[in-house]
């Protein structure tokens, strides 16, 4: 992985999400629900619920351990035990904010297919083109990326404690690059 960082800001997120929102629909995949995976993909999610008002629903699924470590395999923090069954027969629209080893977007769309949905399209702000440990079921037919980068360490707006500061990141990232 490459030492530069990639900022993204707010602005750009929300743009991102509305283009995607364009997108989805175009693809004729008119989802009933939305599914989150949080932590990173509740801002994603609630950004989308502008463009495309339908629910959310919230599911927290995590790959580290405390130490910052990967776990065996994904583990869930959250489920939607409780509405399990208001996923059958329905077009779920899943959304995180990064598709890195794919570890756990695949883990939650095969934990999602149990409960025999029509269809789950995957969308997420960032794919990282790099070798995956994971793939998606044959049953995903609809991917959307709002953009494909390099393996490098994205810096999102909501883990900033500085937001002025890493919102000018991303102007210097930007006018190198330009
Ligand atoms: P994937 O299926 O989405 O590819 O996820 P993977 O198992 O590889 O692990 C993803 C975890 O690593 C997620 O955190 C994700 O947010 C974080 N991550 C991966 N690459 C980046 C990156 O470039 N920048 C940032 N900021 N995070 C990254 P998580 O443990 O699931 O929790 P959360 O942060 O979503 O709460
Ligand atoms: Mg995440």
């Amino acid at each position: 992985m490459s030492d530069e960082k990639y900022y993204v800001t707010y602005n750009t997120i929300h743009n991102a999400v509305k283009r995607l929102s364009e997108k989805v629909l175009e693809s004729g995949f008119d989802p009933d629900l939305i599914v989150a995976i949080g932590s990173g993909g509740f801002i994603p999610a609630r950004i989308m619920k502008t463009f495309i008002n339908r629910p959310i629903f919230a599911v927290g699924i995590s790959y580290y351990g405390v130490d910052n470590r990967h776990l065996e395999s994904p583990q869930k923090i959250q489920w939607i035990d409780e509405v399990e069954q208001k996923l059958t027969g329905k077009k779920i629209l899943l959304i995180d904010e990064v598709d890195d080893t794919r570890a756990t977007l695949s883990y939650c769309v095969k934990e999602l297919l149990r409960h025999e949905p029509e269809e789950i399209a995957v969308l997420v702000i960032h794919n990282k083109k790099k070798k995956k440990d994971a793939e998606f079921p044959p049953e995903i037919k609809r991917y959307f990326p709002a953009k494909e980068i390099d393996d490098r360490w994205i810096k999102y707006p909501w883990d900033a404690e500085d937001i002025e500061d890493h919102d000018q990141c991303e102007k210097s990232m930007k006018e190198h690059n330009a």
